[in-house]
């Protein structure tokens, strides 16, 4: 069975490959590499995988490049590439309309022509798409906030035109805040073990009692995994168990740190969700699938893997100024 993952060297995508591998797949994974952080972070992401005898790799842009060849005899197509995050989205629309519509309907297109092979087609979206207030059952209101959450539903939204026009296999998968290693350096956590760990102050938009439902990462794959066998048309929230507030968050970093955080305050952010939590009710009782990783431990691992980058990237800095010195 062959397994399509675009947004391959992404937080997210680089894990679902390496999961997929292990589950005896065979991988294709894509990416463009787009620079809304820096693409070297991207490099390390799939650096393992591309070794690998049943993974192989193709740089490509789904805005432009042909994308005929790649979806053949594809079983499984998993589409996670997007432009993500809030803050970037009001400044940059073009970037984020067109990777994530217009790349999501050259993918769609190129599939409707070629899917004779296709089992199911896991369109990953968003909690964004339900706006300021996403706590609850699939049902909710879709009211996005964010030039991200309206893109996103957009794109939601084309993959229902394509399954209902031309019998696409689709399933939608909406995640709610991601977190653990090679979690995305604009996400929130990351943000904070990286100030604590430069002794830095650590920036909260508003009053810091906004609440999230976290997801960890392994969770998040493995419920991604268990939606391949899906009913065509179904809808899922994935999150994890436990709502907390970002100051909660801060003090939970802090007996970790064993460090006291110093916190700067600046006002909200446009689109910025106040509540998030999902009711994953229905991917539970369809599939038996709970959250594993306690909040505290999948900190404690983001912790840690912020922890080892920062040694690796310091000593990358040091071999590359030997090397400087030596060639001068
Ligand atoms: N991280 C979260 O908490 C979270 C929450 C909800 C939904 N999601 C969704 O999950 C998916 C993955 O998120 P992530 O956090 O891993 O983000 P990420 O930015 O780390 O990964 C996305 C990847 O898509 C690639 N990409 C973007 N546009 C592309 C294009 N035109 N062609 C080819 N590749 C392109 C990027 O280069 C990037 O490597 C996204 O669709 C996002 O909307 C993430």
């Amino acid at each position: 069975m062959r397994c399509l993952v675009t947004g391959a060297a992404g937080f997210i995508g680089s894990h679902l490959c390496e999961r997929l591998l292990q589950e005896g797949y065979e991988v294709i994974g894509l990416d463009a590499f787009i620079p809304y952080y820096d693409p070297d972070i991207k490099e390390r992401n799939i650096a393992a995988l591309l070794p690998q005898p049943r993974f192989r790799f193709h740089r490509l842009d789904l805005r432009q490049d042909n994308l005929a060849e790649i979806v053949r005899s594809v079983n499984y197509i998993f589409h996670l590439a997007a432009m993500p995050g809030l803050v970037q989205a009001w400044l940059d629309f073009d970037g984020y309309w067109t990777c994530n519509v217009l790349g999501t309907h050259r993918l769609l297109e190129a599939v409707r022509r070629d899917a004779d092979h296709l089992r199911r087609f896991l369109y990953i979206s968003t909690s964004s798409v339900y706006g300021r207030y996403a706590s609850g059952d699939e049902s909710l209101p879709l009211k996005p906030v964010s030039p991200y959450g309206v893109t996103k539903l957009a794109a939601e939204h084309l993959c229902r035109a394509y399954a209902e026009a031309y019998g696409l296999p689709l399933v939608v998968l909406r995640y709610f805040s991601v977190y653990g290693p090679r979690q995305r350096p604009d996400m929130a956590y990351h943000r904070f073990i990286r100030a604590l760990l430069f002794d830095q102050p650590i920036i909260i938009y508003g009053d810091g009692m906004q609440v999230r439902g976290n997801t960890y990462i392994s969770d998040c794959v493995e419920a991604t995994i268990r939606a391949m066998d899906a009913k065509v048309g179904e809808t899922y929230n994935i999150g994890g168990g436990e709502a907390v507030t970002v100051l909660d968050i801060i003090r939970k970093l802090e007996s970790i740190s064993g460090c006291k955080a110093r916190i700067r305050q600046e006002p909200p952010r446009p689109g910025d969700q106040r509540y998030t939590f999902a009711d994953t009710s229905k991917l539970r009782s369809h599939f038996d699938w709970q959250p594993q990783v306690k909040l505290d431990d999948g900190l404690w691992q983001q912790w840690h893997w912020q922890e080892q980058e920062l040694a690796r990237n310091s000593q990358r800095r040091a071999k590359s100024q030997e090397c400087s010195a030596q060639s001068e």
